[in-house]
């Protein structure tokens, strides 16, 4: 792309401000993160500047778009132009082979064979019974106990949901061991990029170290109880979790493209846990609060979830996982949570060459943020948008990802766990319904540095069991 001169350039790029030398506007960022309504540091440079702005953030200049069309050309990635940014410390965490980090062809590849392995009916009808099974083990032991922090239990119940699914790893003193190391890996995800001993990013990368060596370990048992040979992979027969996705697409590849297997996949699961790991317990934490507040719309779904639970007791047959997708008015129920509860409130990418997007300038080397929460917020694309509104789903029907609505992100990057996180909130949420009744306990919302419950939402259980009533 050719410009005349500098002033060209500037005038192409959108209006903003750049802010104090170096830190930019990263405080007022921060800031209003720290409010009840995080979106108020893009809804005040909108209202000056416009839907699509210049500021700088963390050491950076970045574009900042709030409009639907921009984020969808910057997701979508023709021709390659944007690649993942993220601040120094994930980029030191994560390797540069990880699927967040990698792009172009490689990147094609590994997100196409984990999204095939995700979404397939074999592995929904497996994981349905196994998080079945988790959902009704947890349930049962909230009879036990008169404050119940929906957070904490819906935290452990997907851990082991999404290591089972990755690893094949059961509930037991491994388990308790990967979480543990887990926990302080992730820990360093958001922290000061200093690797000396006793900071918090050293102390991650041990852990992160810690985890692959116990990642490598079962890679290597599964290929030696396989094939004898773990030379020989293409002799190995798949199984059917993560590991055996990356072994089977690493065996496909072409000698010269081929890595060292063992630490390719040990980092690809511990990466592969961060963008779901923490995620889908927000949205079940979340819709439990939704519903908690808004009596009309948790009367709808249980009366939805009864009836279905009328109709699988009469024909005998047990839960299909499509049964669970079919409930519509619980889908709309998740469809609204993820768009208020925003758990991933905007897209970070790199420019790496000067485009133009409806006629603004991005220059090489500057971020852009895609803004999702500003646009799931915004009143021009939802009516009152502050409202938790189920019903308004009854017209748009369930979408994936569209201009308006992309919690789970867009184009290249789409989470591969989209259909995946939805099943198993359906299937916690229809069993919660039909098990117990509750009262939650005033708590508020907190949206840094990532969301959470300030006191993890605690409820009452006050009976058990719509069952009784039925
Ligand atoms: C409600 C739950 C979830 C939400 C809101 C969510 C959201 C997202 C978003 C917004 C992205 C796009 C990131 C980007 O473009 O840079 C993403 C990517 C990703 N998600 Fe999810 N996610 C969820 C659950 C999961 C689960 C359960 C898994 C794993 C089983 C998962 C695995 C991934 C992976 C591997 C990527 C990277 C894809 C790539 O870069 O090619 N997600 N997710």
């Amino acid at each position: 792309m050719k410009y005349k001169n500098m002033e060209d350039i500037r005038s192409r790029v959108p209006n903003g401000c750049s802010g104090w030398p170096f830190i930019g506007e990263t405080l007022e960022f921060i800031a209003s993160s720290y409010t009840s309504k995080p979106v108020s540091f893009m809804l005040k440079r909108k209202s000056l500047y416009g839907k699509v702005f210049r500021t700088h953030l963390l050491g950076k200049p970045v574009i900042v778009s709030t409009d639907p069309e921009i984020n969808k050309v910057v997701l979508q990635n023709h021709g390659n132009i944007f690649i993942p940014s993220y601040p120094k410390s994930i980029t030191e965490l994560f390797g540069e082979s990880s699927i967040l980090r990698m792009n172009g062809a490689l990147h094609k590849r590994v997100h196409a064979s984990i999204g095939r392995f995700l979404k397939s009916p074999e592995l929904k009808v497996q994981i349905t019974r196994d998080i079945e099974n988790s959902v009704k083990m947890s349930l049962e032991k909230w009879k036990h106990s008169s404050l119940v922090y929906i957070q904490d239990q819906t935290n452990q119940l997907t851990f082991e949901i999404l290591v089972k699914v990755l690893m094949s790893l059961g509930p037991g003193e491994e388990m308790e061991l990967f979480k543990k190391e887990y926990k302080e890996f992730i820990k360093g995800l958001i922290c000061l990029p200093i690797k000396l001993p006793g900071t918090q990013l050293y102390k991650s990368l041990k852990a992160k170290e810690r985890l692959q060596r116990m990642i490598r370990k079962i890679i290597i048992e599964r290929l030696s109880n396989k094939t004898h040979d773990t030379d020989n992979l293409s002799a190995t027969i798949y199984g059917s979790d993560a590991i055996d996705v990356l072994l089977r697409d690493i065996n496909d590849r072409s000698e010269a493209d081929k890595c060292q297997p063992l630490d390719f996949i040990a980092g690809n699961i511990i990466e592969m846990m961060v963008p779901g790991e923490d995620s889908v317990p927000m949205v079940m934490t979340l819709a439990v609060k939704y519903l908690s507040d808004n009596p009309v719309a948790l009367k709808q779904l249980v009366d939805e979830n009864m009836e279905l639970k009328g109709q699988k007791a009469n024909s005998g047959n047990s839960y299909a996982w499509t049964d669970y997708m079919s409930l519509t008015f619980t889908q709309n129920v998740i469809s609204e949570t993820l768009r208020m509860a925003n758990i991933i409130n905007a897209i970070w990418r790199q420019a790496t060459e000067d485009v133009e997007i409806k006629g603004y300038l991005i220059p090489k080397g500057w971020c852009v943020l895609a803004s999702l929460t500003s646009i799931h917020m915004d009143e021009q694309n939802y009516e009152n948008p502050y409202d938790f509104d189920p019903w308004r789903w009854e017209k748009k029907g369930i979408v994936a990802s569209s201009n308006t609505f992309s919690p789970f992100g867009g184009g290249q990057r789409l989470c591969p766990g989209l259909e995946f996180s939805r099943l198993e909130i359906s299937i916690f949420l229809h069993h919660l319904v039909i098990t117990y009744r509750w009262v939650a306990e005033k708590d508020e919302i907190v949206y840094f540095p990532t969301v959470k419950m300030k006191q993890k939402l605690p409820i009452s259980v006050t009976n058990h069991g719509y069952d009784d009533e039925s």
